[in-house]
């Protein structure tokens, strides 16, 4: 059968199921054309990510194009560093090269809507990766649960300072986690700051989660108080790192509890060494073997079901949330090390065992 007799009975047949798909399945946001992929050809992917400076993203890539791989599909992967209108001309670029489904890391949760369009468009199915599309027809969101990372950053942190003086230092607010896990933060901290027991006496978002931003923030929030601060909570760990050298320049690393997320290297030294509180770990691995496994089966036209959904501002958004673990300097070993996330010799040095 050639390709075009082909596409018109898949047309039809999926204008004949669609009127009676069931409620959960993906394809809500039905793409104006159906891409086809023919069984035998090779499913190929494309992934967009925001940025590669985080340590994370580095394994994002790597462990992704894996997964994919695995699965005996390929992978385009393309670094927007930071700009929305590269994000956009490399999505495009994808699009054109006749990728069969878009896996995008947003850098800016709004504007990435725009790509969404132009894939659906040309019959391409869109993943959210980690951080969710905003006001877009998303097909699928894939993460962890944010509001849940920021609901165990701020358990750690009252349960050892349930009274005093507080600052929170959030992320860049053009992605939509920030809000997730500020959000997750003051569901905890809302009831000791009603109690009066805690007061937030500094509380700043980070442009584009620079540390070097943070450094600045926090330097402001200890000039501001006298450095009377007693806990600090920071969005991630680049941020926390940021956090700590400001109050390293004061002579106060190690005494104040401090927050952050992803288990980055540094910060799992910082934890073990006694200047960082905790983190929150997101097994990465596991995201992108469920990002890779759902984005081949919906490229190949599998309908692909979940038991949640997120609301971007436009539709229910089919959605996969993950746990998040929180890892102390007690549950080190436990988490990352055992998960092989780190090595043990990569976090406490070459005397350990
Ligand atoms: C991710 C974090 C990451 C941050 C900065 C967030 O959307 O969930 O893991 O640290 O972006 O890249």
């Amino acid at each position: 059968m050639n390709k075009e007799i082909r596409l018109i009975l898949v047309l039809f047949i999926s204008l004949l199921f669609g009127a009676c798909a069931p409620e959960e399945s993906i394809g809500k946001a039905v793409p104006e054309k159906i891409r086809v992929t023919d069984s035998n050809e090779t499913v190929k992917i494309g992934f967009s990510m925001d940025t590669l400076k985080e340590e994370r993203w580095l394994k994002d890539q790597a462990l992704f194009k894996k997964a994919v791989e695995e699965l005996g599909a390929e992978v385009e992967i393309v670094a927007a560093n930071g700009d929305d209108a590269l994000q956009l001309t490399q999505a495009e670029t994808l699009i054109q090269q006749g990728i069969d489904l878009l896996v995008i890391v947003p850098h800016n949760a709004e504007a990435t809507a725009a790509i969404v369009q132009k894939a659906h468009r040309a019959g391409i199915k869109v993943i959210a990766y980690d951080r969710l599309v905003k006001n877009a027809d998303i097909d699928l969101y894939v993460s962890f649960d944010n509001e849940q990372v920021g609901e165990m950053q701020a358990e750690s942190i009252l349960e050892l300072v349930p009274t005093g003086n507080y600052v929170y230092i959030g992320g860049a607010t053009t992605d939509n986690n920030v809000h997730l896990i500020k959000k997750g933060v003051f569901n905890v901290l809302q009831p000791a700051i009603n109690r009066g027991d805690i007061k937030i006496v500094y509380d700043q978002w980070t442009e584009d989660w620079s540390p070097e931003k943070a450094f600045l923030n926090m330097t402001e929030a200890l000039a501001a108080n006298n450095n009377q601060i007693d806990a600090v909570i920071a969005a991630n760990d680049a941020t926390a790192g940021g956090v700590i050298q400001a109050l390293e320049a004061q002579g106060l690393a190690g005494q104040i509890p401090v927050a952050g997320q992803d288990a980055e290297l540094a910060a799992a030294q910082r934890i073990v060494g006694g200047t960082q509180t905790m983190t929150v770990y997101k097994p990465i691995q596991t995201l992108t073997q469920q990002a890779a496994a759902l984005a081949v089966r919906m490229a190949k036209g599998e309908d692909v079901t979940t038991v949640k959904y997120v609301n971007n501002g436009k539709i229910d958004v089919p959605s996969i949330l993950l746990t998040p673990i929180p890892v102390t300097a007690e549950n080190m070993r436990d988490t990352v090390i055992a998960d092989g996330f780190h090595t043990g010799t990569d976090v406490y040095g070459a005397v350990d065992r």
